[in-house]
């Protein structure tokens, strides 16, 4: 086909790309374009302005466009566009490594790079089947997810995932997975601030599934301490610490993807801090870059990093890796990232709001088929109830009415809009937020 005839053939600019989670159709006929952001907002192309209530995706909690993390990326690009972290290095991707074991609690001091979340589960599940196998346990392969749990779309993160349209489709997944309840109860949880009081008890599923497959078959427990994608699960009070004490007991590893809690969401550099609960790797992305260029990567503790240091030294010590591992442009814009969060003290900033934030989401509370509202850190979830026969209609519909009339960025997850700000929020702008979903809400009613 000459390319005149592949132009003729697509009706617009937009047809080609096939965009990923998106109704593409739908986007395609009303797309809601973005073309520039400065800290707290986006920019259409004709220059109307939106409030991030995202952060993007979870990423940008430093904001948009901060010049210190611009200015590293430019000068990044100028001096090292690439250089290989296959058996060469380059000094950036160790200092930020060392940055950020240093943020982690415990001896959580051991970094291996890759470029999304994705990626980063499926590097902790598989670092955790070769550190049993390493140790001379690999019968331990078996690998615990949970109900409604999001790890990103590689064909492990969607095994011990828990979302039903991110697996049917996708024919057989890893073999020998097997899921935990998920944590949430309407009845018992329904327009909690943060962590629910009922739910504890469903950490003890664990040892019923220990008893059915048995402890030395299993590799790894993986949880996200707070379940985002599914539209924002707080973790019941105690739940995680129970979860600990049990893998613990049977030698079983454990797994917090922090991809979206990380990076001060929650009030602290871990949900793992703030839950006072030191797990066995660490799964991160998307905060460490505030988004500017895509990292990801998994933070371990030092006896699972030792074990692999055996055999020759002139051996490779783990067959894993990614060409963009500790990528110099990735490394620069997450050193300056981490500069800005300590400058500005944005993780003690975000837990300081944190009961601000909760106090004025709740007043939605009362508002047309409002069923729940959960806020946790500078994370917020209001669910609506569906138009009969159209299941997340009334969501898509308030996507397009914040974006369209409000100027408002939310997510949706199923029936529930999700808000996550970037951390520098300022009261104003959380009032504005709310102002606008009250509109929106009503809008949709
Ligand atoms: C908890 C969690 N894990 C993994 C991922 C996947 O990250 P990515 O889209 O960068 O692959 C996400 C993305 O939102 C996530 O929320």
């Amino acid at each position: 086909m000459s390319s005149s005839a592949k132009s003729a053939a697509l009706p617009n600019d937009l047809e080609s790309f096939f965009m990923p989670f998106t109704a593409n159709r739908s986007f395609k006929s009303h797309p809601r374009m973005i073309s520039r952001a400065k800290d707290m907002h986006y920019y259409t192309p004709e220059g109307r302005a939106i409030l991030d209530g995202t952060a993007g995706l979870w990423c940008a909690n430093a904001g948009h466009n901060r010049k210190k993390i611009v200015e590293a990326i430019q000068a990044q690009a100028a001096e090292l566009d690439f250089a290989p972290t296959f058996q060469f290095g380059h000094p950036k991707a160790f200092q930020l490594a060392s940055r950020i074991a240093a943020l982690a609690p415990a001896d959580l001091d051991y970094v291996f790079f890759a470029n999304s979340g994705s990626e980063a589960v499926d590097t902790a599940l598989k670092t955790a089947i070769a550190y049993h196998n390493v140790r001379g346990e690999g019968q331990k392969t078996r690998l615990i997810g949970r109900e409604r749990g999001y790890h990103g779309v590689g064909f492990g993160g969607i095994s011990v995932g828990g979302m039903a349209p991110n697996r049917k489709f996708f024919g057989s997944l890893l073999a020998g997975v097997d899921h935990l309840p998920h944590t949430y109860n309407r009845e018992q949880q329904a327009f909690t601030k943060g962590e629910p009081e009922w739910g504890a008890h469903l950490a003890d599923d664990l040892e019923r599934l220990v008893t059915l497959h048995d402890a030395s078959t299993i590799a790894a427990v993986i949880v996200e301490p707070m379940a985002g994608s599914t539209g924002v699960l707080p973790p019941p009070k105690g739940y995680l610490k129970r979860l600990r004490a049990i893998c613990d007991k049977y030698g079983l590893l454990l797994i917090f993807d922090e991809v979206i809690s990380g990076f001060g969401r929650l009030g602290a550099p871990f949900a793992a801090e703030r839950y006072d609960v030191v797990p066995d790797m660490i799964c991160f992305a998307k905060g460490i870059t505030s988004g500017a260029v895509p990292m990801g990567g998994v933070i371990m503790r030092k006896g699972i990093y030792d074990a692999f240091m055996t055999g020759p030294e002139h051996a490779i010590n783990f067959f894993h890796g990614y060409t963009y591992s500790g990528h110099p442009l990735a490394a620069a814009a997450g050193l300056a990232t981490l500069d800005v969060y300590a400058e500005e003290d944005l993780f003690a900033r975000a837990k300081k709001m944190e009961p601000i934030w909760a106090d004025a989401i709740h007043t939605l509370k009362g508002q047309p088929n409002v069923l729940d509202i959960r806020t946790l850190g500078l994370v917020a979830a209001v669910d609506l109830a569906s138009r009969p026969d159209a299941i997340g209609k009334r969501a898509f519909d308030a996507l397009n009415h914040a974006f369209f009339e409000e100027g408002l960025m939310v997510r949706t997850a199923g029936e529930s809009l999700v808000l996550t700000p970037p951390l520098v929020i300022s009261e104003a702008q959380i009032d504005e937020i709310v102002d606008k979903m009250g509109r929106i809400i009503r809008a949709v009613a």
